[in-house]
């Protein structure tokens, strides 16, 4: 992909992923990109690199515009290896003046590529830079999503260069967000946020309410990953205020996985019970729905119904990720219920009613068993369990406040 303007003498010059469909865990479907941009003044400078194999892409498209070794300034907003990875060979090319970073990233640079020589400039809270005609500011975003995060600002253009933040996996030969079909870029934006920040929403709702007190103009938002926020930047905003609250629409999720499919008739039993209520439902079986597509299903949701079978005293291995993956995450808000066939000990049950006590969902059922083979009476149990939950979720609709039966 050859550089584009994003706005006068600022330059998008990254790299597109087409070919990556694992970020460490989370299934990347679309491929990703790693944006880097390149501000051309009186100091040129660096915004951020790409991961380690992408950087011949990187230098290439610096190379169209300039020679890599006149630029002044690299700035590392994020050191995680998607945006540093190719550092130590692009820093002995460029040899810049300064490597402009945040106090933890510093630390986390010195840690991953082991210099103490480097030039590196710690920045300090308020400090304004100025590369000629253009100013840069800078914003510590500690743990959004690593301790070394920040966000730079190019005040003249108005731009947030905002690392991970606001950003989707999409690899697309488009580099705006007008010009990519919306529900995709909302979907991949969602799924991002759902999969790397819902476990530091509150850090999120507290950073929101501090870029709205600082009154920032802006005109753009430009993050590492995906398309740049240039026709409505507003409307990621927005969205991450509705995320950070992890409110659901009024809707329920039945996620579950099945030994001898017992545990998925009761699902569907538990469905109709929401059916019934005229709740709007998704059964999510686990052996054909990724972790984080499903993880994306549940920021969105108002109910957690999970469903297992009880294996060797314990859980099915799918749903035994799915929650370790769920609990690091810590979704909350949710109403919960759990429900499972087993065989002769029975165990899964209690053992996701535990970890939706950890994540403090109201769970509104003890639990619901069932031996073997579900008969008749018991899938009419199910289908009760399913319209508990949709009272439940009319009840917290309404304003009542749920308590956990466990
Ligand atoms: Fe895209 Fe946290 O790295």
């Amino acid at each position: 992909m050859k550089p584009v303007e994003i706005a006068k003498n600022i330059y998008w010059v990254g790299a597109i992923d087409w070919v990556t469909r694992d970020f460490h865990g989370y299934s990347t479907y679309r491929g990703t990109t790693y944006n880097a941009f390149l501000i051309i003044d009186e100091k040129i400078t660096l915004i951020d690199t790409v991961k380690k194999q992408y950087q011949s892409e990187l230098l290439h498209n610096i190379s169209k515009i300039i020679p890599p070794e006149k630029i002044d300034y690299v700035v590392v907003n994020h050191v995680e290896m998607d945006h540093s990875g190719c550092l130590p060979e692009v820093i002995d090319i460029i040899k810049p003046e300064k490597i402009i970073c945040s106090k933890m990233g510093h630390k986390a640079l010195r840690q991953h590529f082991h210099k103490d020589d480097w030039p590196y400039h710690i920045i300090t809270p308020n400090e304004e830079m100025s590369l000629g005609e253009k100013t840069l500011s800078f914003l510590e975003t500690r743990m959004l999503h690593w301790p070394d995060s920040m966000f730079t600002y190019a005040k003249e253009d108005q731009i947030l260069f905002s690392s991970d933040a606001f950003g989707q996996h999409l690899a697309t030969s488009e580099r705006f967000d007008d010009e990519v079909n919306q529900d995709v870029l909302m979907h991949e934006c969602g799924k991002y946020y759902a999969n790397i920040l819902t476990l530091y929403s509150p850090l999120v709702k507290k950073l929101l309410a501090k870029v709205k007190e600082m009154q920032l103009p802006i005109k753009m938002i430009a993050p590492d990953h995906g398309v740049v926020w240039r026709k409505d930047p507003g409307k990621v905003l927005d969205a991450y205020s509705r995320w950070c609250t992890h409110e659901g629409q009024g809707n329920a999720l039945i996620i579950y996985d099945t030994m001898w499919h017992s545990t998925e008739t009761m699902a569907k039993a538990v469905a109709e019970g929401l059916q019934e209520e005229g709740i709007s439902f998704r059964l999510l079986d686990l052996r054909v729905n990724h972790r984080s597509d499903v993880m994306t299903d549940v920021l969105n949701a108002s109910a957690i119904i999970l469903g297992c079978s009880t294996l060797n005293n314990g859980l099915l291995p799918r749903m035994a990720g799915f929650l370790m993956y769920m609990r690091g995450l810590r979704p909350t808000n949710k109403i919960g219920a759990a429900f499972g066939s087993y065989g002769w000990s029975g165990e899964a049950v209690k053992l996701m009613n535990q970890s939706m006590k950890e994540m403090k969902f109201s769970i509104c059922h003890q639990g619901l068993k069932a031996q073997y083979v579900p008969e008749h009476s018991k899938l009419t149990e199910c289908i009760e369990l399913g319209k508990l939950v949709g009272k439940t979720l009319k009840d917290s609709k309404a304003g009542k406040e749920i308590v956990s039966v466990i």
